[in-house]
């Protein structure tokens, strides 16, 4: 079997899928060779094994603690990605994926007081580092609160047992969760929060607000993941972009990425990092003002012709695309 894509190098074989929650499936990978990971980073997977179909996944397992290399995945209905992996991809067949990726992650960080915060498939890179912690770090007081719709969404269920961890439910929270969302009050509960590191995974929505909530009570260390984007609705007004092939007019607020604009427009693009390292999203832009903030995976000769990587560029004008 050859390798779609550059990008994803690694072949490893589905050892086994467990069913977490009604639509949330692991999927363990046996690696033959050494695969170098941090806890809490992802990778990008060559979905049906393609080389234009991408898709960044949490490594849900941890590096020097767990048997296999992990995969997490919530079934979505109109996902490319997570329907082929959570109903097609059987026991046996092989995936291809990238390099480890993301910052998301800590092994480097030098506070020992911490504060993990997940909501739903966001407490991927959270087990994945709550058991990195617990290896390399024991002497670290780690504090674990994570939101569910309810009890029987909780993802690692059996494993959470061996960890210190407030569940919290927005329906029908029985003994051992707290019910609702997360809150200020849940969190004042916690001991010493203003000197904890707080890590937070989930919808952005969640995470903006609990990043203004905890800076708002006195945490200075703050870090969240940031792949979770949500497609915003499609503008009518605001910045003008003009695609040439398929013939096409379609708007943004200023401020957008052109990814967003792209997406936001249900205009074909891959995203997968959307961080400006993984190269999928590259687009080529005819005219127009715009700034970019990477082009790491870019030739000069692309770059002179204009080629962008979406997720990095911010149009500063109407833009008129390829
Ligand atoms: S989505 Fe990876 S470089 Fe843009």
């Amino acid at each position: 079997m050859t390798m779609p894509t550059p990008q994803c190098p690694w072949r490893m074989q589905v050892h086994h899928i467990h069913k977490e929650t009604p639509d949330v499936w692991t999927l363990s990978l046996l690696c033959h060779d050494y695969y170098p990971y941090r806890a809490g980073q992802y990778a990008l997977v060559s979905i049906r094994n393609s080389a234009d179909t991408l898709r960044a996944y949490t490594l849900s397992s941890t590096p020097g603690v767990s048997e296999y290399i992990t995969l997490t995945v919530r079934r979505i209905d109109d996902g490319a990605g997570s329907r082929w992996l959570t109903q097609e991809v059987k026991r046996g067949d092989y995936l291809w994926l990238s390099d480890a990726q993301g910052e998301f992650t800590c092994d480097n960080e030098p506070n020992d007081k911490l504060l993990l915060l997940a909501a739903g498939c966001g407490v991927t890179p959270i087990m994945s580092m709550r058991r990195w912690l617990a290896k390399y770090r024991p002497q670290a007081d780690v504090q674990v609160i994570f939101n569910v719709r309810s009890p029987q969404d909780v993802i690692f269920a059996d494993e959470w047992r061996e960890y210190p961890v407030t569940l919290v439910a927005e329906n029908d929270a029985t003994a051992g969760f707290a019910s609702g969302r997360l809150s200020r009050e849940l969190l004042s509960k916690v001991p010493d929060l203003a000197a904890r590191t707080v890590m937070t995974c989930g919808p952005a929505p969640y995470m903006d607000w609990v990043e203004s909530e905890v800076k708002a009570l006195g945490v200075t260390r703050f870090f969240k993941e940031k792949f979770f984007t949500p497609v915003a609705q499609a503008a009518t007004s605001g910045l003008k972009f003009s695609k040439l092939s398929p013939m096409k007019t379609f708007y943004a607020p200023v401020g957008s990425t052109l990814l967003e604009a792209l997406e936001s427009n249900k205009m074909p693009v891959n995203a997968a990092c959307r961080a400006g390292v993984c190269g999928c999203c590259k687009t080529q832009v005819i005219s127009g003002e715009y700034t970019v903030s990477s082009t790491m995976t870019l030739t000069e000769q692309e770059i002179a012709a204009g080629y962008v990587l979406a997720c990095s560029c911010h149009p500063q004008g109407d833009l008129v695309l390829a």
